[in-house]
């Protein structure tokens, strides 16, 4: 995060993605039934971005259907760069920490407690969770505060199909994820850098937009640990620090919770967190972003749009001052 980004703003490169010919070969093939219409669209963006080379990798599939409704048409992020280049302070502040640090994080049993202002209160162990409802895989750009942005085909179904079952009381004005915070699997809880557990939160008609996504996979597979398994949040129009990773609290409250980076630098970072190019951060300008894979010292950034091009948000927030509620 943003503590820790280089004085030159600057990253370290890292490198570009391996096609051994084996993976070509399945593209080929994988080519071939694109052109018999045996795939859908969000398969064909899984290809490129190298879903493929995930699944030679040895992981594990997950079925979804694409949803036609959340594509975008910019090329997709490779897996290699998704799951190689993380944040996920629990593991390390370094972008490669989380890939070296949390092959080991045990991620089955799990469970998740739904909590507070709501008529039925349950805790669900993962399982559950997966069959709660039918999973989609959606083609998501999530731009992160510190100016990098990737496309990524998530896979899980929208956070709604959750809440409904619980029931929120009329008291249940926001929602707050808790994730895990275990000393004995995660080397990156010794550093100070944030009060664990990380901690984020949705007002409640947030947490409601279908946009706001409960997600299990990507890439065809589950979750690599890196990025959040076994079941994390994906809000595509707001910088990507909401979206929380390894949640194992869900509580409905009716007072704005806390959040983990708004407590450790609230001039920074504030709890709506929309992506906004017209509101810089104090240390540097929103304007512009990164996407990864496209680096090279003469590429042309790319402009960041108003919630990150998710316009349809936009009524969530009529009558509100986004500069002051940033
Ligand atoms: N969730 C937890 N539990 N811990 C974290 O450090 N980092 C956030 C968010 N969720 C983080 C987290 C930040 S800063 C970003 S940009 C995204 O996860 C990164 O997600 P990605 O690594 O899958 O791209």
């Amino acid at each position: 995060m943003p503590l820790y980004r280089r004085p030159n703003g600057i990253d370290l490169p890292f490198s570009s993605e391996i096609t051994p010919q084996d993976i070509f070969e399945s593209r080929r093939s994988f080519i071939k039934q694109i052109a018999v219409g045996a795939v859908g669209a969000g398969s064909l963006l899984q290809l490129s971005s190298g879903e493929a080379w995930a699944q030679a990798a040895g992981a594990q599939k997950l079925a979804a259907k694409a949803n036609p409704a959340y594509v975008v048409m910019d090329k997709a992020t490779s897996y290699k760069d998704a799951t190689t280049y993380n944040n996920f302070y629990e593991f390390g502040s370094d972008k490669s920490d989380p890939v070296e640090n949390a092959g080991n994080l045990k991620t089955r049993p799990w469970t998740v407690a739904i909590e507070g202002e709501v008529k039925k209160p349950m805790t669900l162990d993962i399982d559950s969770l997966l069959k709660l409802a039918p999973m989609e895989e959606r083609i998501y750009r999530l731009r992160c505060v510190e100016g990098w942005s990737m496309v990524i085909p998530w896979i899980g179904y929208s956070l709604s199909e959750l809440i409904k079952k619980v029931e929120p009381t009329g008291n249940a004005r926001y929602v707050e994820f808790t994730t895990l915070a275990d000393n004995r699997q995660m080397p990156g809880l010794r550093a100070p850098v944030l009060e664990w557990p990380y901690v984020e939160g949705l007002r409640m008609d947030e947490a409601m937009h279908p946009l706001a996504l409960l997600s299990f996979g990507m890439y065809g597979q589950v979750l690599p640990n890196q990025s959040g398994a076994p079941v994390r949040m994906v809000l595509p129009w707001k910088y990507g620090f909401k979206s929380a990773k390894s949640i194992v609290k869900i509580r409905f409250l009716k007072d704005q919770p806390r959040t983990a980076w708004n407590i450790a630098a609230a001039r920074e970072y504030g709890f709506y967190s929309n992506v906004n190019p017209d509101v810089d951060h104090p240390r540097w300008s929103q304007a512009t972003e990164r996407r990864i894979g496209e680096d090279g010292f003469f590429t042309k950034k790319r402009k960041t749009l108003m919630f990150n091009g998710y316009n349809d948000v936009a009524s969530l927030y009529s009558g509100m001052d986004l500069k002051k509620y940033f």
